[in-house]
C-alpha cells in the first residue's frame, strides 16, 4: 500500500458521501455511483491530503493551465474514438461546494495527452467537456495519458460552477515514479486508481470555492445576474460554438456548445461566452 493511504480519512469521507447520497438519490441510482462504491472499499489507496469536504475551507487547489489548452472542446463524456489506442480509463466523482453539498451543472473541460504523450493541437482528440448531473456527479471515459518530457502522468481539467469563476487544475496518478520529481505535482490532486482487468478506474472529488448553505439536498448554485435582462440570449436555448447573442446590451460569442440556463448568462460564464 502506498504512503498516501489514511484509513481515518477514508472512513470519514465515506460516511459523508453515504449520507449525502442517501439523502438525494434512489437506491437504484446509487448502485451505479462509482465514487461511492470506491470510498466504501476497504484497502483502497486514498490520498490523505485530498481536500476534505468537511470544514469549509479547503477547495481543490488550482494548477497551471500549461501550453495545450484549447477552447471549444466537444461536448462528450467519452474521449474514445474509433481506433483509439491506450489503456482504458474512467474517472468519476462528484463536485462539491464548501458546505459539502454536490453542485449540479458544473462544467468540466478535460484535456490530456494521447498514449504516446502527445497533445492534439490541431483537432480535439482527447479533449471534451461535460456537466455534472443533478447529483453533482461526473464520469469521464478515456485512456491513461502517456508521459512526455518534464512531467509526470496527469490529466488537465477546468471546472466552472454556474455563475462562478473557472478553476484550472490537474489530476495525478498514484505510484508514478515521476510524481517525486515533477515540480508541478501536488499530492492533494491524486486520484484513487484501481485496476479492473486491464482497464483502470479512477475517482476524484472536487471541492469548489462555492459558498453553500448546509442542507440535505443539492441545489444548483446559479447566481442572480447583476445585469438587467434583455437581448437575444435565452435560457433553454441550445447554443453552438460560434453562435452570437446579445445580453444586457453587449454582444457575445459562444465558445462551447451548451444549453443555456439561469446563472449562465454571458457575463457570468467566460468559459462559455466571450464579448464580441
Ligand atoms: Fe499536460
Amino acid at each position: 500500500m502506498d504512503h498516501e493511504t489514511s484509513t481515518g480519512h477514508v472512513t470519514r469521507k465515506a460516511v459523508l458521501r453515504a449520507a449525502l447520497a442517501a439523502g438525494m438519490a434512489a437506491p437504484a441510482v446509487l448502485m451505479g455511483v462509482p465514487a461511492l462504491a470506491r470510498t466504501l472499499t476497504a484497502g483502497e489507496a486514498a490520498p490523505a491530503l485530498t481536500p476534505e469536504c468537511d470544514d469549509g475551507d479547503d477547495p481543490t487547489p488550482p494548477q497551471t493551465e500549461g501550453p495545450y489548452f484549447k477552447p471549444n472542446s466537444p461536448l462528450r463524456t467519452s474521449l474514445l474514438e474509433s481506433g483509439t489506442v491506450g489503456v482504458r480509463l474512467t474517472v468519476s466523482g462528484y463536485v462539491f461546494g464548501l458546505a459539502c453539498r454536490p453542485i449540479a451543472g458544473v462544467l468540466l473541460d478535460f484535456w490530456q495527452a494521447d498514449t504516446n504523450g502527445a497533445y492534439d493541437n490541431t483537432g480535439f482528440r482527447f479533449r471534451g467537456h461535460q456537466f455534472t448531473d443533478a447529483q453533482g456527479a461526473f464520469k469521464l471515459t478515456t485512456i491513461v495519458p502517456g508521459l512526455y518530457p518534464g512531467r509526470t502522468r496527469h490529466i488537465h481539467v477546468k471546472l466552472q460552477a454556474p455563475g462562478r469563476p473557472v478553476l484550472t487544475t490537474q489530476l495525478y496518478f498514484p505510484n508514478e515514479p515521476r510524481n517525486n520529481t515533477d515540480t508541478i505535482f501536488d499530492p492533494r490532486l491524486l486520484m484513487t486508481v484501481r485496476d479492473t482487468g486491464g482497464a483502470r478506474e479512477a475517482a476524484f472529488d472536487f471541492v469548489l470555492n462555492v459558498l453553500q448553505t448546509p442542507g440535505p439536498s443539492p441545489t444548483p448554485t446559479a447566481t442572480a445576474t447583476t445585469q438587467p435582462p434583455g437581448g437575444t440570449w435565452a435560457a433553454g436555448t441550445a447554443y453552438r460554438a460560434g453562435d452570437t447573442v446579445t445580453y444586457g446590451g453587449p454582444g457575445y460569442v459562444c465558445l462551447q456548445a451548451h444549453t443555456a440556463q439561469a446563472g449562465w448568462e454571458p457575463p457570468n460564464v467566460p468559459a462559455l461566452w466571450r464579448p464580441r
